[in-house]
């Protein structure tokens, strides 16, 4: 009799919670895979008209409609017209990064005296999770409400060389603050440790159009360190000081300011490819790790995470060979990530915060990216 009344008390505590319709109402097709799975895409939409569109592929930010500051909106994301470009695509666009974001050098890592072997899909390291990462897997998609979309993914123990069975959720909320949040979860079952570095791959163009590059966007960063890399993108353990460097992102600088100088990281990076640490001087939780300013359109995007690091990537490998929506061209440094993590390569650097989950503990990561028009 009790789970009776129960079972419709919480029924229609949900009817008028999320009355038909409002949850989910907007998923549309968005084609099949190579396998014949049909994926789907879920749009979320916010009280001043803001969207954004997600997909089950990859966990997958495709859209993110905000407006300049004359309240035009636009796409400032960039990405794919269905899921076959996502399946076949190899720069990441909007994907969910896992199970560990970045690179780990020689794709080997040690915990509890056991080495682990990772794929090598980006020359003799292991990148972005893997060959088939977080990214191009089907998750399943359950919509919290018309601004909340919850992803969930097992990823089994032993794939992609990774130990131990994790239960990964991701939430996007577009909220009416005009932020987009994410929310990273991540359970590990009993039995193995394992290492988890789980961000987002957004490409953003704040432009609204893609065929500008990203060059006279406004760069802050919250970050007084940066870690250089090697040859292989691999950091080298230090944590060097970015002031009287091209790297020294504290005040607001246009990022094709120094871009070009010579300069031997901004050489290895072929342009800006870094990690940065954020100054975080003892606070925990969100803090405020980027800006970036938009002059002609006056977009502003605000980053804000409990990461201890971001990575800056200033689309360097963009080369117009990637045709995203509508068929247009991807140019060199046409958009730029900001990728919020712990530090690359951290399993093999004991310095670095760890990246270590114990067997049968719990993950918790979140991004907020604020948007607004100056
Ligand atoms: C990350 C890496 C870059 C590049 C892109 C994807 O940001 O740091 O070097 O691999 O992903 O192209």
């Amino acid at each position: 009799m009790n789970w009776i009344v129960s079972f419709l008390t919480v029924g229609l505590a949900a009817a008028l919670f999320f009355p038909a319709g409002s949850a989910g109402d907007a998923a549309a097709s968005f084609g099949k895979t190579s396998t014949g799975m049909e994926v789907k895409l879920y749009f979320l939409r916010n009280k001043h008209g803001l969207e954004a569109a997600v997909t089950n592929f990859g966990a997958t930010l495709v859209s993110l409609k905000t407006p300049d500051r004359h309240g035009k909106l636009a796409d400032i994301v960039l990405g794919y017209d269905s899921v076959t470009g996502y399946e076949k695509g190899k720069a990441y666009f909007g994907g969910t990064i896992g199970r560990y974001g970045n690179r780990i050098a020689g794709g080997k890592f040690t915990l509890d005296g056991i080495t682990y072997h990772l794929a090598t899909n980006n020359g003799a390291n292991h990148l972005h999770g893997g060959i088939q990462g977080f990214n191009k897997v089907i998750w399943q998609a359950r919509p919290l409400s018309s601004q909340s979309l919850e992803l969930t993914y097992t990823s089994k123990d032993g794939e992609e060389g990774y130990p131990g069975t994790l239960d990964v959720k991701v939430t996007y909320t577009l909220t009416d603050n005009d932020e987009l949040r994410i929310d990273y979860e991540a359970a590990l079952a009993p039995g193995k440790d394992t290492i988890v570095n789980l961000t987002n791959h957004s490409y953003f163009n704040l432009t609204g159009n893609p065929q500008n590059t990203i060059l006279d966007h406004k760069l802050t960063l919250n970050a007084s360190r940066f870690t250089p890399i090697d040859s292989g993108f691999i950091p080298t353990g230090e944590l060097r000081p970015v002031s009287g460097t091209p790297f020294d992102f504290t005040t607001a600088a246009a990022i094709g300011a120094r871009i070009n100088q010579t300069d031997q990281q901004l050489k290895m990076g072929i342009g800006y490819d870094h990690n940065f640490v954020i100054d975080r001087a003892n606070r925990k939780g969100l803090v405020k790790a980027a800006e970036v300013f938009e002059p002609s359109s006056g977009r502003v995007m605000d980053v804000y995470t409990t990461e201890p690091g971001i990575q800056f990537y200033s689309g360097n490998f963009l080369d117009g060979t990637e045709k995203g929506k509508g068929g247009q061209s991807y140019c060199h440094r046409s958009a730029l990530c900001l990728e919020t993590q712990h530090f690359p390569d951290s399993p093999n650097q004991p310095a670095f915060p760890s990246t270590t989950l114990k067997s049968g503990h719990r993950y918790t990561s979140t991004t907020v990216y604020g948007f607004s028009v100056r």
